[in-house]
C-alpha cells in the first residue's frame, strides 16, 4: 500500500554521534549521550535520524575513513550501546538511517594493508592499481585546493592506487564480486541491528568504473541490485543517495523503472534556493523546482538547507555563485574548494525573519525535510577550524562549560564560546524556556508540516505570483490542497493568486488568523511583509474540521 512509504512524510535530522552529547566525559559524543537526548529529538518532532559514520576510524575525514564496517568506534561506545540506543529510539517511534561509505575505506583498513603489502593477497584486487602513473592523475579531485591527485604512489605496493577523495581514502573496486558480496554483508549486518536504511555516500563514484586510462562508465544496474538485496532483507528499508548531479541524470539514479534509489538529496534545488536567498530573485529556483518535479511513484527528494559539508554552489552559473559568495561568504576564509561556503545557516542569514523564511521553505519544499543538528537553535560556525570542521562543532545544550556537551577538559572539537553564537547565548536550555525562540518556532512548524501530508505525498505545482521575489507552491493529494507562499525580498510585496490557483473562496491561514477570502473574480490578494511567508489550506475551516474527524 502506498501509505507504507514512511519516508514520504518523515522529518529527518542529521547528526554526528561524536559531537552531539558526551555521556562518559571523555570529550567525544557517544551513543549513551545520544540516547539521553532522544526525548529532546522526539519532542522536536523528528521521526528519523541520519547518523554520520560512527564505525572505527582514524578520523581524518570525520569518520568517512572506516577501518571496520562491523563495529562502533570505541570513542562512541560499544556495539552493545548501539543496540540499546536502537531499542530506545524504536520506543519513541524514531527510525535510524546510517551512512553507507563503500566508495572507499581508510588506508588503515586491514583490507588495504593486506592489499598494499602483498601482490598475491586476495585483497589486492579489492582496490584499483596502476603500475605507471596514469595521465589523468591530477584530474577529478573532489577537494580541489586541498587534494592534489586522484592517483598516488604507494611505496609498499610499488604501484599507484586510485582515490577519488583524500589520499588516505583508497577507492574500493566496487565491480569486484567479492567486494560486492562484502557490501551486501555490511548492509545485512546493520539491517539486522534495526536500521531503516542507508544514506549512501558518494553514489556516482560508487557506480563508476575506474581504471588507469579507462573512460569511466556508470553502472546504474548496481543500484538496482543494491535495492533488491536491501528490500529482500527488509521490505521497508530505504536508500537515500548523495549524488550531486544535474537534473537530466536524476532519473537514472531513481531508476526509470522506479527501482534504484528511494531518495536523493536535492542538491540542485538547494543551490538555487541559496541563490534566491542571496539575491531575492526566485526565478532560477522556480526553474530548478520545475526541472526536478517529475519522479517515479516511490521516489522522493530529501530537501535540506545545510549539511555536514560545505554549501556546494558548483551547479550555479559563475554569476549566480559570485552573488551567493558576495552575500553569504564574502571573506575568502569562508569559502572552500573553489565552489562552496563553510558556514552554518544562522550566521549566513544573520536575521530571524530570513531564517524563518528559509526554514518555512524547507518544510514546504516537495520532498522530505532533513534538518542539520543545531540549526534548530541557530548555531554558528567556527572559521578558525580547518575546512569543513567549521560547521561541525559540538551541540550547544546549555550555558554550562562546553555548552553542556561534555564534562571533559578538552572536547573533540571546541564548542563555540565567543561572539553572538557562543554557547552562553545560543543553547537549547535557554531556548526551551522562551516560547518565541527559534527552537520552539521550529517545533511548531514541524508540527504543522506533519499536519500537511499533502506536501510529502502530493503533486506539486509552482503557481504564478506575478512577482520575481515571491514563490508560491501548491500541493494536491486526495482532494485536499495546501499552498505555501514565500517572499524572498527585503521589501514587502503583495501578490495575487488567480482562480487558476485554487478556485476556492477561502484560503485558511495555518499559522495565523489572517485568512484570505477571494474577490468577486475568484482571486486572492496576499500581502507579505519582507521575508514573509504563509501556509494556507485550500477550503473552509469547517472542511478542515471534517477532515480532522476522519
Ligand atoms: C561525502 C561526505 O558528506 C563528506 O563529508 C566526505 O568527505 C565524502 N563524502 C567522502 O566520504
Amino acid at each position: 500500500m502506498i501509505e507504507d512509504l514512511w519516508y514520504k512524510n518523515a522529518v529527518m535530522y542529521n547528526l554526528d554521534v561524536g559531537t552531539f552529547m558526551d555521556a562518559n566525559g571523555d570529550g567525544y559524543g557517544d551513543f549513551e549521550g545520544l540516547m539521553r537526548r532522544l526525548d529532546y529529538l522526539a519532542g522536536l518532532g523528528v521521526t528519523c535520524l541520519w547518523l554520520l559514520p560512527f564505525q572505527p576510524t582514524p578520523d581524518r575525514d570525520n569518520g568517512y575513513d572506516i577501518t571496520d564496517y562491523y563495529g562502533v568506534d570505541p570513542r562512541h561506545g560499544s556495539l552493545g550501546d548501539f543496540v540499546e540506543f536502537m531499542h530506545q529510539a524504536r520506543g519513541r517511534g524514531i527510525r535510524v538511517l546510517m551512512d553507507l561509505v563503500v566508495n572507499h575505506t581508510s588506508d588503515q583498513h586491514p583490507w588495504f594493508k593486506a592489499a598494499r603489502g602483498d601482490k598475491r593477497s586476495p585483497y589486492r584486487e579489492w582496490y584499483l592499481w596502476s603500475k605507471k602513473r596514469p595521465k589523468n592523475f591530477q584530474e577529478g579531485m573532489v577537494f580541489p585546493g586541498v587534494q592534489k591527485t586522484t592517483w598516488t604512489y604507494d611505496r609498499e605496493a610499488r604501484e599507484y592506487y586510485f582515490h577519488r577523495f583524500y589520499d588516505f581514502q583508497p577507492d574500493l573496486n566496487t565491480q569486484h564480486p567479492a567486494v560486492q558480496a562484502e557490501i551486501r554483508r555490511i548492509i545485512g549486518f546493520w539491517l539486522e541491528l534495526g536500521v531503516c536504511g542507508f544514506r549512501v555516500d558518494a553514489v556516482p563514484f560508487v557506480i563508476e568504473t575506474e581504471g588507469p586510462g579507462e573512460k569511466p562508465l556508470l553502472r546504474f544496474d548496481y543500484l538496482r541490485e543494491l535495492r533488491e538485496f536491501l528490500q529482500w532483507r527488509c521490505g521497508d528499508a530505504i536508500l537515500l543517495g548523495e549524488a550531486n548531479v544535474l537534473p537530466p541524470e536524476h532519473l537514472r539514479y531513481f531508476g526509470p523503472e522506479d527501482d534504484r534509489m528511494h531518495m536523493l538529496f536535492n542538491f540542485f534545488v538547494n543551490q538555487h534556493l541559496f541563490y534566491a536567498l542571496a539575491s531575492g530573485d526566485v526565478r532560477p529556483l522556480v526553474k530548478a523546482l520545475r526541472t526536478t518535479n517529475t519522479l517515479p511513484p516511490s521516489a522522493q527528494w530529501g530537501q535540506f538547507l545545510r549539511n555536514n559539508d560545505e554549501l556546494d554552489l558548483g551547479r550555479l552559473t559563475d554569476t549566480q555563485r559570485q552573488a551567493v559568495f558576495a552575500q553569504f561568504g564574502p571573506d575568502e576564509r569562508m569559502q572552500l574548494y573553489q565552489r562552496g561556503i563553510r558556514r552554518r545557516l544562522a550566521p549566513m542569514l544573520g536575521n530571524r525573519p530570513q531564517l524563518e523564511l528559509a526554514y518555512s521553505l524547507l518544510f514546504t519544499l516537495p520532498g522530505t525535510p532533513v534538518i542539520r543538528y543545531g540549526d534548530e537553535i541557530g548555531m554558528g560556525d567556527d572559521l578558525t577550524l580547518k575546512e569543513r570542521s567549521a560547521v561541525r562543532t559540538p551541540m550547544q545544550w546549555s550555558d554550562e562549560p562546553h555548552g553542556g556537551f561534555s564534562t571533559a577538559e578538552k572536547t573533540v572539537l571546541p564548542v563555540i564560546d565567543t561572539g553572538v553564537y557562543a554557547f552562553g547565548n545560543v543553547n537549547v536550555a535557554v531556548q526551551r524556556r522562551d516560547p518565541e525562540s527559534l527552537l520552539n518556532w521550529t517545533e511548531r512548524i514541524i508540527r504543522m508540516r506533519k499536519e500537511c501530508p499533502e506536501i510529502g505525498w502530493g503533486t506539486c505545482k509552482v503557481l504564478s505570483t506575478g512577482s520575481p521575489h515571491v514563490l508560491a507552491l501548491r500541493y494536491d493529494w486526495r482532494g485536499n490542497a495546501v499552498i505555501a507562499v514565500h517572499n524572498f525580498d527585503t521589501k514587502p510585496h503583495s501578490i495575487t493568486l488567480t482562480a487558476e490557483a485554487e478556485q476556492h473562496e477561502r484560503l485558511v491561514n495555518l499559522l495565523s488568523e489572517q485568512h484570505s477570502v477571494a474577490d468577486e473574480r475568484g482571486r486572492h490578494h496576499i500581502p507579505l511583509e519582507a521575508f514573509g511567508y504563509r501556509w494556507f489550506r485550500v477550503g473552509s475551516l469547517q472542511y478542515i474540521l471534517q477532515r480532522e474527524k476522519v
